[in-house]
């Protein structure tokens, strides 16, 4: 079932302009949160699509999925198996007997959702996410959020990010980053910022291997240099979102995650020349800070 979608338009700055780095956002004018906006109905609608998300195995696979990866990451360093990430019910409930809890969630990308279905369901997921990691901290930005969309996340005891930070944040503890449908530079500065620091991530986003195999490496070399750089060391697990009934919610989403056991091999070079991003191209799909 398909849900209305919510575009995502970038428009391209005038030319003459120097630098180039800044993009607009416009964003479909929408009346839900105008004036007449009615904060408590769109809270309950939240909180029914939470349930609604609760009654999937949406949430649980994915728990499974951080509780294996999580000792995976800190105490094992194997691999987790394909078999739904647990060879054995032993392995399985020792790594839940190990689990420690994920310090912190980081959103960015959710996208505007008092008007937009999709964004709705996704920030219901994060919310139901969090409650089953034991609420750790969980910070969430979008540039197209509105002043109400910010007081919501605060009512649901999230913190809005201030400030554009272009996904350069360096995690430097194990963080779930949650960025469904986000623009390729947006995970290129994800990476970016956190070379030295991969392991500590867990990247809910759309499928790297799918974005560097179906796009040409012109464009990939421009917008996702460093995607390209990390891929060898990655290790991607589709998030299988086959008993959600909206199929535009989820769809095309893995989990990315860079194992110490990888990392090590690591060439020398690989902590060379990592120039911060910059895109000249005009239509990336990430609103940069404005430089005034
Ligand atoms: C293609 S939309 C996806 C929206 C929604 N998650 C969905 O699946 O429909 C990409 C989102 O990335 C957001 N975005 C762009 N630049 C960003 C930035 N610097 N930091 C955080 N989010 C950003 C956009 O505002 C937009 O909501």
């Amino acid at each position: 079932m398909e849900l209305d979608s919510c575009e995502f338009h970038v428009v391209k700055r005038k030319k003459g302009k120097k630098t180039g780095r800044n993009v607009e956002v416009v964003t479909h004018d929408n009346h839900e949160d105008g004036p007449m906006f009615d904060k408590v109905s769109f809270k309950r609608r939240l909180v029914e699509c939470m349930q609604e998300i609760r009654l999937t195995e949406l949430v649980e696979n994915c728990t499974d999925y951080l509780m294996s990866v999580n000792v995976y990451q800190e105490e094992k360093c194997l691999c987790p198996s394909s078999s739904r990430f647990g060879d054995t019910e032993d392995s399985e409930q020792q790594q839940h007997s190990n689990f420690q809890p994920w310090p912190q969630l980081l959103s960015y990308g959710i996208g505007r959702f008092t008007s937009c279905p999709i964004a709705r369901y996704q920030l219901a997921f994060l919310l139901v996410l969090r409650e089953k990691l034991k609420n750790p901290p969980c910070h969430i930005y979008d540039p197209v959020f509105s002043s109400r969309e910010k007081e919501i996340i605060e009512d649901f005891e999230c913190k809005v990010i201030s400030h554009n930070e272009e996904g350069k944040r360096v995690c430097d503890s194990r963080t779930i980053l949650f960025m469904p449908h986000c623009g390729k530079a947006l995970y290129n500065n994800v990476i970016w910022a956190n070379l030295n620091t991969l392991e500590n991530l867990v990247i809910i986003g759309n499928s790297f291997s799918r974005m560097l195999d179906s796009n040409p490496h012109r464009l990939l070399s421009k917008t996702a240099n460093y995607v390209i750089k990390v891929a060898p060391y990655m290790v991607e697990t589709p998030l299988k979102p086959a008993s959600f009934v909206h199929t535009d919610v989820f769809n095309d989403l893995s989990f990315h995650i860079f194992p110490k056991s990888k990392l090590i091999n690591a060439l020398p070079e690989f902590g060379e020349n990592n120039t911060e991003p910059v895109y000249t191209e005009e239509e990336v799909e990430i609103i940069q800070k404005s430089i005034v």
